[in-house]
């Protein structure tokens, strides 16, 4: 997770579009921003426009296929600002028409942009990154046609393509790094990639066809989403340390679509007798990375963190200490009972439990059974003692409920049966 405020970005592709945008959105919370771009003017303007409102912004050329443009940027962002936040996001539309009369140039133009620009962007930036040990972030721009590919143009959704197995990899390579990566999947975005693309191809405008798709995906690109949408969402991601950058979801119906297609497939082995792959002795051999590392780490700590609070929790009511136990909850939490399926406050939790404590002795919660995950837990428990009064024993079987935010509870379900609650409160208003 990685606080934008201060840090400085170098976006590429910041002339226009998603990169603009999301310079924008890391200037309005308080990054530098490097807008680098093939149109140098382009890059220059937004760069100056972002100034006028205040933000401390540079404009400079960059061809990303060229490893020199890449070295003389890299100093010249030096200058500016210890880059922390990669945005490797240019991009240009791909050949159309039939593949096999596709233009050997524009096909290797258009990997060379989509794809190998980012082995560019990380040998100028992340080896920096990495040895700054600073929270950096690195987000990577495909799309959501590599995973469910339309029928447009093969050069591009491979490439796109190319650009999510970057990501998938370099996410399992950077699991233990202070850099985190993001891979940027939208759908339709109402900027200039067709006009761009028009005017950058190596070769003469495509004619027939060709040009009709590309006119066609002109006026489609025009009622997508608001890039600056997008531009804020990935702010957030970068915030939160969100891997997956998904901003269009009437997508996923399709994506599950063809991620059961291949799911399907997985029939029985092409060898019987063959043992089967060692998978974790693969990911082990390699250092133990694998993707989700990093998430399956946090989730493991937030777990951790939630275990250890429900155990003080109910620690403190079987101690009596109210005190502990009100201050387990956020001050305008709720806590609702199946019994009489009323919502109460803390204050009036504590209120209820100073009387049973008060009533009941030798109090147990036994035969804890916690579940903790992120977000909340749940316990089953047994609330054994005695009664003060006539020393009679009780016993509650009990599921709690709970939703924890910032090692807070917020909301409490309290789940138990009637007239072992009787038995409780046989004395209460004596
Ligand atoms: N617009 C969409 O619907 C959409 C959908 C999915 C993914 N994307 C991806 O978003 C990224 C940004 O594209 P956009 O839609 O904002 O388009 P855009 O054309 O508005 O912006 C792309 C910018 O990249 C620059 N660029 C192109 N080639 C370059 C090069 N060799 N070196 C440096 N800069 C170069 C262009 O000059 C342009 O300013 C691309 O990777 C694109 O594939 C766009």
């Amino acid at each position: 997770m990685t606080d934008v405020a201060g840090k400085t970005a170098f976006i590429t592709g910041g002339a226009s579009g998603l990169g603009l945008a999301t310079a924008r959105a890391l200037a309005a919370r308080g990054a530098s921003v490097i807008l680098a771009d093939i149109d140098a003017a382009g890059a220059e303007n937004a760069a100056a426009g972002l100034r006028s409102e205040g933000a401390n912004a540079l404009g400079l050329q960059l061809d990303v296929t060229s490893e020199d443009s890449w070295a003389g940027a890299g100093a010249r962002a030096r200058e500016f600002g210890p880059v922390r936040i990669l945005f490797s996001n240019a991009g240009v539309g791909g050949g159309s028409g039939p593949f096999e009369q596709y233009d050997t140039e524009v096909w290797r133009w258009n990997y060379a942009v989509n794809a190998h620009a980012h082995l560019y962007a990380c040998r100028t930036f992340l080896g920096e990154m990495k040895a700054s040990g600073e929270p950096s972030h690195l987000v990577i721009t495909s799309s959501m046609v590599a995973i469910v590919p339309p029928p447009i143009s093969v050069a591009y959704i491979s490439s796109k393509y190319a650009t999510l197995g970057i990501a998938m990899a370099l996410r399992n390579e950077l699991a233990e790094s202070c850099v985190d990566i993001s891979v940027l999947m939208p759908g339709m975005s109402a900027t200039r990639i067709v006009e761009t693309t028009r005017e950058l191809r190596p070769v003469e405008v495509e004619v027939g066809k060709a040009a009709a798709t590309s006119q066609a995906m002109q006026g489609v690109l025009a009622g997508g989403m608001s890039p600056d949408k997008i531009g804020a969402r990935v702010v957030q991601a970068i915030e939160a340390g969100d891997y997956w950058i998904f901003t269009h979801p009437e997508w996923k119906a399709m994506a599950e679509l063809v991620t059961a297609d291949m799911l399907a497939s997985f029939g029985t082995s092409a060898d019987p007798a063959y043992r089967g792959d060692d998978i974790d002795g693969l990911i082990a051999a390699n250092g133990g990375r694998m993707f989700g590392a990093k998430a399956q780490e946090r989730d493991m700590a937030e777990e951790n963190d939630i275990r250890e609070m429900a155990q003080r929790f109910f620690d403190a009511i079987e101690a009596g200490d109210i005190e502990t136990m009100v201050n387990s909850f956020t001050p305008d939490a709720e806590i609702w009972h199946n019994t009489d399926e009323l919502i109460v406050t803390p204050a009036q939790t504590a209120q209820t439990l100073t009387g049973m404590v008060a009533r009941i002795k030798d109090r147990e919660y036994a035969e804890r059974q916690l579940t903790a995950f992120p977000g909340g837990f749940v316990q089953q428990h047994v609330l054994k003692g005695k009664r003060v009064h006539d020393d009679g024993e009780v016993r509650l079987p009990c599921a709690i409920v709970c939703k924890v935010e910032n090692g807070k509870i917020t909301r409490l379900d309290e789940y138990f049966d009637s007239a072992h609650v009787a038995a409780f409160r046989k004395f209460a208003n004596a």
